[in-house]
């Protein structure tokens, strides 16, 4: 929650997008600074500049970006609200290896400043493969376009950040030997959704629930990051990552911080963040004999989605047909500090499960005493609260009422608040936020070096053991159904269970 973010367009600056005509690029950059445009939130001076290996000139980009925008858009183009824009779209050619590369960005960037205005200000948006964030961010170093003598310089760096701790630190020293930590922008898009930023909100603007919001009355915590898409054409990415590279260590531990973390002194983005890695400091890496217990994987075979027959993992293209990648992931975890002692918190993440659905219970204690036995009532189920992320926005809190009539009958009943009731929240990819954030210099929403690093130490342990042991039993879950039959013992050996999304 950025200290007040002011509702002001971004500074003038020069977006330039290295990786300009990847996917990201084109689904989800172009469409955000159209939005942004819309909203009124990109300055008036303002210029992109693409950079990237084929032969194209501004008028061809200009008109990739155009196509793209149009193919990808979450809202009705208005020509008028991009027109004057699209002037100020610049396309270089290079090699991320070559020096000559950003010695043409840098005379980009000063032909920008002198025909739009942008005041040197510069955001490099890595928009590449992660193998070439060394080269690029070394590229941009020697080119001296990182200095802030006229102006700031912000790099945007997509996940993966790293794929173990080791990797991770040697990619955040590399970045530390030629940036200042406040020059790096980590991005994750959950970080960029309505409904988790409303996190923070809902525990610290509302009194109530901060007394009970610990170990003395929560039982468990539950975080549910489940997919029906699969892997969507990216096999040759996915078979490097697996799920818990690919949602458990970055956006899955950003929703556990939100959750679990003290209140900041202060909205500022270093009091947030402090607050955020001590909650990632105090989560005990497991022991190798624990990793067997308290974490599961899976790997979904066909089945059917939405009614649709689709293949499993090992019949996706550009995935090896023996691969041992898990496309499933859960874990027991434990916060040790006084808040969260003994209180477990489960995360589930999967694709190709029976439905879209992410989303954090909160499941409190039973009352200490059954009242009702009297009536006949043996036991009451706890109360709940979910918070609920996608695809439906809203806060619920599930309780027990009277059934209006003779005698005690109990029922379940909800309270319910809906963001869509509350004005809707604006169709959007989720980056205009972050994009904002960084054009105003607000690094609060951005994962910071330590935070990287932190949640690398907990999920390390975890790939070493499952790299040592091949899972016998893969693929062990049929598309479309909610995971492998594990999953769902890590939660029975104690007497609870994972929420059902459709009750
Ligand atoms: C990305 C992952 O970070 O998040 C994808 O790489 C995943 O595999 C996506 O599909 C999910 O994002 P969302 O916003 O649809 O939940």
């Amino acid at each position: 929650m950025s200290a007040g973010s002011p509702e002001r367009p971004g500074d003038p600056c020069v977006f330039v997008v290295l990786g300009a005509l990847g996917d990201l690029a084109r689904r989800k950059l172009v469409v955000s600074l159209y939005n942004l445009r819309a909203n009124g939130l990109l300055p008036r001076d303002f210029a992109i500049v693409g950079v990237a290996r084929r032969e194209l000139d501004d008028a061809a980009y200009r008109e990739w970006v155009t196509r793209s925008l149009r193919e990808f858009a979450t809202r009705p183009v208005d020509d008028a609200v991009w027109g004057e824009y699209a002037e100020r779209i610049h396309y270089v050619r290079g090699d991320f290896e070559d020096p000559e590369t950003y010695r043409r960005v840098g005379q980009a960037l000063a032909h920008a400043r002198a025909d739009h205005g942008t005041a040197g200000n510069a955001l490099f948006y890595l928009a590449a493969p992660p193998s070439e964030f060394g080269a690029i961010v070394r590229g941009l170093a020697a080119g001296e376009l990182m200095r802030e003598d006229e102006g700031w310089r912000r790099v945007v760096i997509e996940k993966p950040f790293g794929r173990d701790l080791d990797s991770a630190r040697a990619l955040n020293r590399e970045l530390g030997s030629m940036l200042r930590e406040a020059q790096v922008y980590r991005i994750d898009h959950y970080l960029g959704k309505e409904t988790v930023q409303n996190i923070l909100v809902f525990r610290f603007a509302n009194g109530i629930f901060e007394p009970i919001w610990n170990r003395r009355y929560v039982d468990h915590v539950q975080i549910t990051v489940a997919e029906e898409l699969g892997v969507e054409g990216r096999g040759a990415y996915y078979e490097s990552a697996g799920a818990l590279r690919d949602i458990v260590q970055n956006h899955i531990f950003q929703l556990l911080t939100m959750v679990a973390m003290e209140p900041p002194s202060t909205l500022a983005a270093e009091a947030v963040r402090n607050e955020k890695v001590k909650v990632l400091d105090a989560i005990r890496p497991m022991s190798p004999e624990q990793v067997l217990v308290d974490a599961v994987r899976g790997q979904y075979a066909g089945g059917l989605v939405g009614g649709e027959r689709v293949p499993g993992y090992r019949e996706e293209p550009d995935v090896s047909p023996t691969s041992q990648v898990e496309t499933y992931a859960a874990a027991r975890l434990f916060v040790e500090n006084w808040r969260w002692a003994g209180v477990p918190f489960f995360v589930r993440a999967g694709k190709r499960l029976a439905r879209r659905d992410t989303q954090i219970t909160i499941h409190f204690r039973r009352p200490p005493l059954l009242l009702f036995q009297e009536a006949g009532i043996e036991s009451i189920d706890p109360n709940r609260l979910d918070i609920l992320i996608q695809p439906e926005e809203a806060i619920c809190i599930s309780m027990r009422a009277k059934r209006p009539g003779a005698g005690i009958r109990l029922e379940p009943v909800k309270l319910h608040f809906s963001y869509q009731q509350f004005g809707g929240v604006p169709a959007s990819t989720g980056y205009e936020r972050l994009l904002h954030d960084v054009m105003i210099g607000d690094s609060t929403l951005f994962h910071r070096a330590d935070m990287v690093e932190s949640s690398w130490r907990i999920v390390t342990p975890i790939l070493d053991v499952w790299a040592t042991l091949p899972a016998r039993d893969f693929p062990n879950y049929a598309a479309g159904t909610w995971g492998p039959a594990a999953a769902q013992e890590l939660l029975a050996r104690d007497g609870r269970r994972w929420v059902d999304p459709e009750g």
